[in-house]
């Protein structure tokens, strides 16, 4: 089975959308292996993104992503990565499909609902981000 990370950022969690978000990962057939509700700090935001850490909307979206509370969910599934990737939607909700959870409850390309990794290798590193193994129940 692979893994993926999920995070519902905090402008779902204002809009009051997590569960909604949360059915449509479990309708979808992914299976939760870990979850908790969590405050980033900046420095866990910066280190998290630090991949974007040159892009001109770094500084914004470690605003956003310390503005509130986020959700961070492991998931598990036969093809994870894609499957997920697939049902969350483009990362600019505009050019997201009808029915993702982008074009759902995303606001915009900067709090657009939701993380998914985008990578089997990123799937397992960002897991283990935010999780050690004895929290994860697989
Ligand atoms: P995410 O999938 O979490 O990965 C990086 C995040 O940076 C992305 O979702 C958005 O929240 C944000 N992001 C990506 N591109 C832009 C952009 N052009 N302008 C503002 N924020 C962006």
């Amino acid at each position: 089975m692979e893994r993926t990370l999920c995070i519902i950022k905090p402008d779902a969690i204002r809009k009051k959308v997590e569960g909604n978000i949360i059915q449509m990962i479990l309708d979808a057939g992914f299976k939760i292996i870990a979850l908790k509700l969590i405050r980033l700090t900046n420095e866990r935001a910066m280190s998290f993104y630090e991949i974007h850490k040159d892009k001109p909307f770094f500084k914004g979206l470690i605003n956003f992503m310390t503005s509130g509370p986020v959700i961070v969910i492991a998931l598990s599934k036969e093809n994870a990565v894609e499957d997920f990737r697939n049902l969350i939607g483009a990362t600019d909700p505009l050019k997201a499909n009808n029915g993702t959870i982008r074009k759902l409850f995303a606001t915009d390309v900067q709090e657009n609902a939701v993380h998914g990794s985008d990578s089997i290798e990123n799937g397992i590193r960002e897991v283990s981000f935010f999780f050690d193994e004895s929290e994860i129940i697989d």
